[in-house]
């Protein structure tokens, strides 16, 4: 594996690739790998001919300073899980090379930011936005691999490669979320946990799967069933709960029959702030 911390070592890297017409996948990450990650990178190896991990903690996405000090770094383990995977380059830029200067662009996101992870994380999705289009433009992908875990990241995401970046021309594909055995959506930030609060973290995933199939359940009585469960534990304190339309994002009023939707949730265990979400239809 080629670990590059440059654009120039990447490109250099990428051209033969490049030049022969194969086919480059890519899965940003911000490092702290686990499986859920690698089950992006297994996909990327099987669509494409190379396959590109990035590694970068992204301060701009951060909107509380000490959620971006706390991040795990743990870039020996990640370098050694990547090998093994079978990545073919991982590409770890300083902060210089990814913002050489202040990236003051704005991007109007059409309300995608305007709910869930938008109201708690204000400014969170323009950082993410100003990254994921730099990264695409330095590795240039056919192919960029994006989990569900982070569902209006994904729909934002792809919005705006579609709005903003046509020209960039990658396929963004989404693949599922990965949990530990105990439903706990695998994240980075699980590592942050005590005993107490990783054992309870299990009651987020249990309490939405409990309303998975809606049988004619009324959207109050589902919220509160889900907000009540999970608020049950001594540990976790649920900052919202909402069931929206996995198209525009837009929390619903009432549930209909035949309809799908996305229920997603933050919750606070402690500090460390978890999120889900998983669909449920009638
Ligand atoms: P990070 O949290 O490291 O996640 C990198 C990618 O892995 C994202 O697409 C995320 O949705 C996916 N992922 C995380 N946990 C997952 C799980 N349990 N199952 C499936 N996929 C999972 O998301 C980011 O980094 C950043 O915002 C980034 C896109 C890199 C921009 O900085």
């Amino acid at each position: 594996m080629t670990i590059c911390k440059t654009k120039n070592e990447l490109f250099d890297f990428l051209k033969t690739y490049r030049n022969s017409g194969k086919l480059i996948g890519f899965v940003p990450t911000m490092g702290a790998l686990h499986q859920g990650h690698i089950s992006l990178i297994e996909k990327s190896i099987n669509d494409n001919d190379c396959t590109v991990v990035s590694i970068f903690v992204n301060p701009e996405q951060f909107n509380n300073k000490s959620d971006f000090d706390k991040y795990p770094n743990m870039l020996e383990a990640d370098i050694e899980k990547l090998k093994k995977n079978g990545c073919d380059a991982v590409f770890m830029p300083s902060m210089k090379e990814v913002y050489p200067e202040k990236d003051n662009r704005v991007f109007d996101l059409y309300n995608l930011d305007k709910y869930m992870e938008g109201v708690f994380r204000p400014g969170h999705f323009e950082g993410v936005v100003k990254v994921v289009s730099i990264l695409l433009e330095i590795v240039l992908p056919n192919n960029t691999y994006f989990g569900e875990k982070d569902f209006q990241q994904l729909s934002i995401i792809k919005f705006a490669v579609k709005k903003y970046f046509p020209n960039l021309k990658t396929n963004i594909t989404a693949c599922p979320i990965l949990r530990e055995p105990d439903g706990l959506a695998m994240s980075s930030r699980n590592l942050r946990l005590n005993t107490e609060q990783r054992k309870a973290g299990a009651e987020i995933y249990k309490a939405m799967n409990a309303v998975k199939k809606i049988e004619c359940k009324t959207l109050k009585r589902l919220k509160s069933f889900v907000i009540n469960k999970i608020n049950e534990s001594d540990y976790l304190n649920v900052e919202y709960f909402e069931v929206v339309n996995p198209e525009t994002l837009q929390p619903i009023s009432e549930l209909k029959k035949g309809e799908k939707y996305r229920a997603c949730v933050a919750v606070f265990a402690g500090e460390v702030r978890l999120i889900d979400n998983i669909e449920i239809y009638d």
